[in-house]
């Protein structure tokens, strides 16, 4: 389904990386910034790196009007007063995705130290100023700007995730370790099934929703040595069927002309 990325903030370097990185993908981006000049810059500078590019740059507020898929990547100074600006413009049903990490120099202090936000988190602090009926989403606070502007692939250890099937064979596709926390309220609890099959091969381990917490999860994670997460990857890379669905058609072909 065609959709837009609107990027507040875009024209900074990591909304730019992560702009420059969904350009790449092939997706349709609107860089939004203060000034509309500034934006517009910076989607020039993204069409010159990648051919093709679907970007385009604009003022925030209308950034905004252009997507349901939002994605706030501005210093925390600026957030609580950039959401009740584009408060009006957010579609119904958006999904906000939050990169900011409340970082101490926001108000003079170290960049090395966060911030306590009353709500307990940025995102958190988000979700009261969006409109009713917009989701918010944490996300990209350790993808590094630097990274995300290189041509890199940006590797990464263990990914948390639900249990989806789509998400299981993406796993499997990449090689990765997954935590994966199964999706309680699937009808056919077809994602546990998924979650223990994955975690029963060795290629990942399956944490189900009723045992989530930050506690459990940060023990889980730092209990991960280098050599487990290497053999679950190995495991999870020999599951996978890479060219599936052409290997679906093949045989589709096969048994039709038979
Ligand atoms: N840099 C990283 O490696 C990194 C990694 C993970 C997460 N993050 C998070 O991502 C967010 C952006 O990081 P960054 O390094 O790209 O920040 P940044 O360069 O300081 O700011 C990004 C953009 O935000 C806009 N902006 C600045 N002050 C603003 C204000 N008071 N109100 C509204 N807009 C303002 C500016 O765009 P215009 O002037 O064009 O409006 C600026 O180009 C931060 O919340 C940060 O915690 C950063």
């Amino acid at each position: 389904m065609p959709r837009t990325i609107a990027v507040l903030g875009g024209t900074g370097p990591e909304g730019y990386g992560l702009a420059l990185r969904w350009a790449r993908a092939g997706e349709s981006v609107v860089i939004g910034s203060r000034d509309a000049r500034r934006a517009q810059d910076a989607a020039a500078r993204i069409k010159a790196a990648v051919s093709n590019a679907k970007v385009s740059g604009d003022e925030n507020v209308n950034a905004c009007a252009a997507a349901d898929l939002l994605v706030l990547t501005i210093p925390f100074e600026g957030h609580a007063a950039l959401l009740k600006q584009i408060k009006p413009a957010i579609r119904p049903g958006s999904i906000v995705i939050d990169t900011t990490v409340p970082l101490a120099a926001s108000v003079g202090g170290r960049a090395t130290r966060t911030l306590g936000v009353w709500q307990g988190s940025a995102a958190q602090q988000t979700a009261e100023l969006v409109p009713k009926g917009v989701s918010v989403a944490a996300a990209f606070h350790n993808a590094s700007a630097e990274l995300l502007n290189a041509d890199a692939p940006i590797d990464c250890d263990v990914i948390v995730c639900r249990a989806g099937a789509v998400t299981v064979s993406e796993l499997c596709a990449a090689g990765v370790a997954g935590v994966l926390v199964p999706l309680v309220v699937s009808t056919t609890s077809h994602q546990r099934d998924n979650a223990q099959w994955l975690a029963g091969q060795g290629a990942g381990i399956h944490l189900p929703q009723s045992e989530l917490s930050p506690r459990r999860l940060a023990d889980l994670l730092a209990g991960l040595t280098r050599e487990v997460l290497l053999t679950m990857a190995t495991k999870a890379r020999s599951l996978a069927k890479p060219k599936a669905a052409a290997r679906v058609a093949d045989e589709l072909e096969r048994l039709v002309a038979a």
